[in-house]
């Protein structure tokens, strides 16, 4: 077999002029996975002039590219662990695993492609090549989108209505002509071909949703749902006013927040002071989607965001400032607006829910050791050290900032827990009275928080997703660990059996 090829191939980003046909191109090795395809057709796609045109620069593989998604043609090589394919197989996929990652950098328009078996399918018999070229990444797409929808009705211009019936719409609209946003008709799904999402959302019905196949991420379907499951109360009282109910927007955002999914949710005591009332006077407005602590996947970003992007995993507290004013909609629910300065990259040994438990109560742990001058040498005691801020409190003073003696309180059963957290001294509250002691601190942290008297410092934390950067080190190290209730996680539908728990003031860490 001949060791060149003729391909179409460009060496810098532009105009289709940058686009050179050459004879001289190397046929690709294939890997253990891959095939070698000799191309019959090959389809073009939008993706393929915006790459070329540089929008996905930053994570496509380097020049020269010979570019090309779609392929049509006939297997004649295969790699060691190919299973399901032979030499002479009619074949057809994209070639493309993710269209924005690393495109391949050897395409299809050439004369032959390496491909991984499980990219392709045996092509239908009753299709030619170039019928089957035509499918892949298009019939994907939107597959993938409809499966996660549920379903759908088609605008075109006037020259395409006819084709439109063809393929079967019942309502075929000219774009021409009518504006589809203001006809009275409301559907289940609306899938967004164009990128005009902000109009798709006008015909959607109640708990329907839109698909989009946005300009940024062509082949990926990012679904936004525009009611969503969330938790909410429309009075304060006890748990009993919670109600989970399936109807709630899904919160716009401010050009300097993200959209994020929610994948894990924590709860901490202000959650529950706050539905009691006690912030009344600084709440936001009735019906409140309560929570805090998130951990979940960034799927949409405000104009003004700039250091985070979709598809990143994230954890933060939601709310700057807890005390005034918290977000009317908070995280118990599928997606929550959050400003980007609160957020954090998630630590890649951490999972969701163990990120979720760090937020407000390591972000207090820290900033109470700070605005006590806490430093290398010095000792500390802390009340309530089996806690979820005592527990970060133990950890930070002893590992992050380097104390002299950490000691700390809690009941009999948890002094074991103290230890293995790092504590010197483990005094067991319901035997000795730490006030009694003969030991004294440079700093006591009080985290029982309903006890103290002047003087002390006492603060309500200024929520900050740098503090959670500043401490990736340690949480990636494992030097620092969330400590999580063995009763937890709670399933999202036991959300009031999540705060009893917590409201009995016996819960071990988060
Ligand atoms: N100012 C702020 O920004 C801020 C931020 C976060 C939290 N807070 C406040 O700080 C307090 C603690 O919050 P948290 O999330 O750490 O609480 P938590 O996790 O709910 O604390 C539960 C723990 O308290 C322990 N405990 C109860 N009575 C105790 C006592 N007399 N001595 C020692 N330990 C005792 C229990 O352990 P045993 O079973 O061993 O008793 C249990 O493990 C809350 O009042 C919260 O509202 C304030």
């Amino acid at each position: 077999m001949t060791k060149t090829m003729k391909a179409w191939k460009h060496d810098e980003y532009g105009g289709v002029d940058t686009l050179k046909l050459v004879t001289d191109a190397a046929v690709p090795e294939i890997t253990d996975d891959q095939v070698l395809v000799r191309v019959v057709a090959a389809a073009l796609n939008p993706v393929d002039f915006k790459r070329r045109l540089g929008y996905f620069k930053a994570t496509d593989s380097p020049l020269p590219i010979i570019p090309g998604y779609d392929v049509a043609g006939v297997v004649v090589k295969i790699g060691s662990q190919v299973k399901g394919l032979k030499e002479g197989d009619e074949v057809y996929g994209d070639v493309n695993e993710k269209a924005l990652e690393g495109p391949k950098q050897f395409g299809t328009l050439a004369e032959y492609i390496a491909v991984e078996e499980r990219l392709l399918a045996l092509k239908p018999k009753n299709l030619d090549f170039v019928q089957a070229a035509a499918l892949p990444l298009a019939i994907e797409t939107a597959y993938e989108g409809l499966e996660r929808a549920g379903f759908c009705e088609a605008t075109s211009s006037t020259g395409k209505l006819e084709l439109l019936k063809s393929l079967g719409v019942d309502l075929a609209i000219d774009y021409t002509k009518e504006n589809f946003e203001e006809l009275p008709d409301k559907y289940d799904v609306v899938y967004d071909a164009v990128g005009q999402v902000e109009k798709a959302v006008k015909v959607v019905n109640g708990s329907g949703c839109v698909v989009s196949i946005t300009a940024a991420i062509p082949s990926q379907v990012l679904k936004l749902k525009i009611t969503m499951k969330a938790w909410k109360y429309d009075e304060y009282g006890s748990v009993d006013v919670m109600k989970f109910v399936t109807d709630v927007a899904v919160p716009e955002i401010n050009d300097d927040q993200v959209l994020v999914k929610v994948v894990a949710a924590a709860l901490n005591p202000i959650d529950f002071k706050r539905r009691h009332g006690f912030l009344k006077a600084s709440d936001s407005p009735f019906p409140i989607v309560p929570g805090f602590d998130i951990a979940g996947v960034v799927v949409k970003v405000g104009s003004q965001v700039k250091g985070l992007k979709e598809g990143d995993e994230v954890y933060g507290d939601v709310n700057a400032t807890g005390a005034s004013g918290p977000k009317q909609f908070g995280t118990l629910a599928e997606y929550t607006a959050v400003e980007e300065r609160l957020l954090a990259l998630k630590p890649k040994n951490l999972d969701f829910v163990q990120a979720a438990a760090l937020p407000l109560a390591i972000e207090t742990a820290y900033e109470g050791l700070e605005r006590a001058g806490f430093c290398e040498g010095k000792s500390i005691l802390v009340l309530n050290g089996a806690g979820g801020v005592g527990s970060f409190v133990i950890q930070l003073a002893k590992h992050v900032y380097g104390a002299s003696k950490v000691a700390a309180t809690s009941s009999t059963g948890k002094i074991e827990l103290l230890k293995s957290l790092g504590v010197d001294v483990a005094i067991d509250y319901t035997k000795d009275n730490f006030e009694d002691l003969p030991d004294k601190y440079d700093v006591v942290y009080d985290a029982i928080a309903d006890s103290v008297q002047p003087p002390h410092i006492s603060f309500f934390l200024t929520s900050d997703g740098s503090i959670l950067t500043k401490l990736s080190p340690y949480l990636e190290s494992g030097k620092v660990k969330p400590l999580l209730d063995p009763k937890t996680p709670f399933p999202f539908d036991k959300v009031i059996e999540a705060y009893t728990y917590l409201e009995s003031h016996r819960a071990t860490g988060k």
